[in-house]
């Protein structure tokens, strides 16, 4: 294990089960609906990946990028998009794919841009879901696993970018960040 790494939340097997047991839920909840997977990156990239192979539907797939963290652990409550799809939404069931729901700022702005285009719905699927901080008023219609007011890093989850390609979820020592 990681040396960073306090205690480890989530292994491969876990994250596994997950995200198998969601992609059947949203295959269900997608039939006769025209899907567009939407991957936030970077940190979504590995659940999307998962993800998406467990939806067992025809769909298309595009990405985008907004920061709001900096460098820190907190929100600093500012969106920047710094990149956009390209796709016209309007005949698309948009889902969005999202590591983690926290303060709900940033999926909150993105859900907000992307229901502006007239796309025909707009759902959020989060892998990790931190409900202790949210700011937003917003809910994902598909959540993985709930945490703890802990920091959490590995699949795809980063702290200054690093932790990212860990194969599980864990938490990550105080003394990293403090
Ligand atoms: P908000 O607060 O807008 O934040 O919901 C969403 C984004 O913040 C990052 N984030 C974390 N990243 N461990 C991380 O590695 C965490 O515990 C954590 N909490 C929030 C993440 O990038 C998410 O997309
Ligand atoms: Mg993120």
């Amino acid at each position: 294990m990681n040396q960073d790494i306090e205690k480890v939340l989530l292994n491969r097997k876990e994250l596994s089960d997950i995200i198998r047991n969601l992609g059947e839920k949203i295959t269900h909840d997608y039939q006769n609906k025209n899907l567009l997977i939407v991957c936030v990156l970077k940190g979504s990239v590995y659940f999307f990946t998962d993800l998406s192979r467990h939806i067992d539907l025809p769909c298309r797939i595009d990405f985008i990028q907004a920061s709001s963290y900096g460098t820190g652990t907190v929100s600093n409550g500012e969106v920047t998009m710094i990149k956009d799809i390209q796709q016209d939404l309007s005949d698309f069931d948009v889902l969005i794919t999202e590591d983690i729901l926290d303060t709900g700022i940033t999926l909150k702005h993105i859900k907000n841009m992307l229901l502006k285009r007239n796309p025909r719905s707009v759902a959020v699927a989060v892998l990790l879901d931190k409900p202790s901080r949210r700011v937003a008023n917003i809910k994902a219609d598909y959540t993985g696993y709930e945490v703890e007011d802990e920091f959490v890093v590995g699949y795809g989850l980063d702290y200054n970018q690093l932790y990212r390609n860990l194969p599980y979820i864990g938490i990550l020592k105080r003394d990293i960040y403090e």
